[in-house]
């Protein structure tokens, strides 16, 4: 009689690490266990899991959405001081919980020399953006696809900075999350209200524009592979961070708009980060709010004691 476990369908196999996914397919292919669609969320410590599933879920067999602590360089560093930043996070790597995904996001310079840094270590690399076309003559300007060939696993997209100094819009993030999708890069894609509007209290509605414009364009297939970041505009590198009840009104806002369109395991399985002066004084309060799953983090994802001791706020 096969046991029935609940693991998300679109997660299932995939997002489990590799030696557990073994074991979990060899259950699997001799019947001894069986997956169902969970419906909702599952946390370990749910009253309603069976002693199996909470097993599963305590080791990290089976995972929910990922914890991720993810850095913005912006056009910060040198190549040199870029490379001693991502050795620095290298050694303290240890110090973080396994189960927090660290990404770094270097200028595109950087992107060999820091990559070089991580290389074989836990700490995935971004790209901060990609061009909007796949190739040929855009002088200046950087494919998904170059990314993907230099070992990015993710690229940030539609950044408040880039909507706004450099004119960004929802037409032209449609193409580059496409180009990105199909590259096999992860897009990090940023939304989030200006000061006047969520003085208005105009909040909700850019934020569902914002999805809906872009992210309601993807397959389920795709949509399975974006995380997105709330960077409400006026926190970002003000100082101002948004209380941990405002943001997490606006994630539980955004992962039901996600719903709406994909479905509640979908949502469900959706890192969603939160990214606007988060610092090491902030993070724990932020990180425990139950649909924040981390944080795109700028000015102090710079110093690496900074970043380390957010990536420790779980
Ligand atoms: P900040 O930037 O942490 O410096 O506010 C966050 C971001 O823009 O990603």
């Amino acid at each position: 009689m096969p046991v029935t476990i609940g693991i998300p369908v679109p997660t299932t196999v995939n997002h489990v690490p590799e030696r557990d996914a073994k074991v979990i397919k060899i259950l699997l292919d001799t019947k001894i266990i069986t997956i169902f669609a969970a419906a909702g969320r599952k946390r370990a410590d749910s009253p309603r899991l069976s002693r199996m599933e909470r097993n599963l879920l305590t080791h990290n067999i089976i995972q929910m959405r990922r914890k991720i602590v993810a850095g913005n360089w912006k056009m910060n560093t040198t190549v040199p001081e870029g490379r001693e930043l991502a050795e620095a996070l290298v050694a303290e790597l240890p110090n973080v919980p396994a189960d927090v995904q660290l990404i770094i996001a270097p200028p595109f310079t950087h992107l060999c020399s820091a990559g070089k840094a991580i290389e074989g270590s836990a700490i995935a690399l971004s790209a901060q953006n990609c061009a909007d076309q796949a190739k040929g003559a855009y002088t200046g300007e950087v494919s998904a696809a170059m990314l993907k060939s230099i070992g990015c696993g993710y690229v940030i997209l539609g950044h408040s900075e880039r909507r706004q100094y450099y004119g960004e819009t929802s037409a032209t993030l449609n193409a580059k999350m496409a180009l990105a999708l199909e590259n096999g890069l992860k897009p990090i894609y940023c939304i989030g209200e200006k000061l006047e509007e969520r003085e208005a209290g105009r909040h909700f509605d850019v934020v569902k524009a914002q999805i809906e414009e872009v992210l309601y364009t993807l397959t389920p297939e795709q949509m399975s592979q974006v995380v997105v970041a709330y960077e409400p505009v006026w926190a970002i590198g003000t100082g101002k961070t948004a209380t941990s009840e405002q943001a997490q009104e606006i994630h539980a806002f955004v992962r039901k708009t996600i719903a709406a369109k994909f479905g509640q395991q979908i949502a469900d399985d959706c890192s969603i980060l939160y990214g606007g002066s988060c610092k090491p004084s902030n993070a724990r309060e932020l990180f425990a709010r139950a649909d924040i799953d981390g944080g795109l983090i700028g000015g102090a994802a710079l110093k690496a004691a900074d970043f380390i001791a957010i990536a420790q706020s779980y």
